[in-house]
């Protein structure tokens, strides 16, 4: 029988003062446990309804298109991103133990700011990030994969990665300069 419902688990994402969220995250060995495993399917399903606009509505739900580990309080290197490419569509990318292999020299910046599920409330300011990345790490059965990402999806690899290290996006803010202008 087909389940008619989806799978609506809130997560329980720490908060910006929480500590664990400025540690180094631990590099994962493989293979995977099947808890990972499961965490890694709540977030893709909690960041693909939190996009969609009933859902996240009906549900209260914080719309988010990314999601690392520690944030849930587990000390891994593994960072999920849900990007709605076309209205509707989504891709999911799980990476394991990511890292940047290369970078454009590009800068850009989100123009709305960057938001975060661990930041409740609002951060001006633009958080300067390359424009493209080539990020490298595994799947989840432990393959290699290369992923190239440009604009939003390169933004969100670079939050996500940033989170496995420590870092939140307002720490990277020019406090004196928050905002860049084109001119
Ligand atoms: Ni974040």
């Amino acid at each position: 029988m087909k389940k008619s419902t989806k799978n609506i688990k809130k997560l329980d994402i720490l908060d910006e003062v929480d500590k664990r969220l400025r540690t180094i995250s631990e590099e994962v060995k493989f293979p995977l446990s099947e808890e990972d495993k499961n965490t890694i399917n709540d977030i893709i399903d909690y960041l693909t309804n939190s996009q969609i606009e009933e859902i996240a509505e009906k549900y209260d739900l914080r719309p988010g298109m990314g999601l690392a580990f520690p944030q849930l309080g587990l000390s891994k290197r593994i960072i999920i991103i849900v990007h709605e490419y076309e209205d509707g569509k989504f891709d999911n990318y799980v990476v394991i133990n990511p890292k940047i292999v290369s970078n454009s020299e590009e800068i850009i910046a989100a123009e709305a700011g960057e938001g975060c599920l661990s930041v409740n409330r609002d951060v001006e300011g633009h958080v300067p990030r390359f424009a493209r990345v080539t990020v490298e790490g595994y799947d989840e059965n432990g393959n290699k994969i290369r992923i190239r990402a440009r604009e939003e999806l390169s933004i969100a690899f670079q939050h996500e990665i940033d989170h496995l290290n420590g870092i939140l996006f307002f720490d990277r803010i020019n406090k004196k300069k928050p905002f860049y202008s084109e001119n």
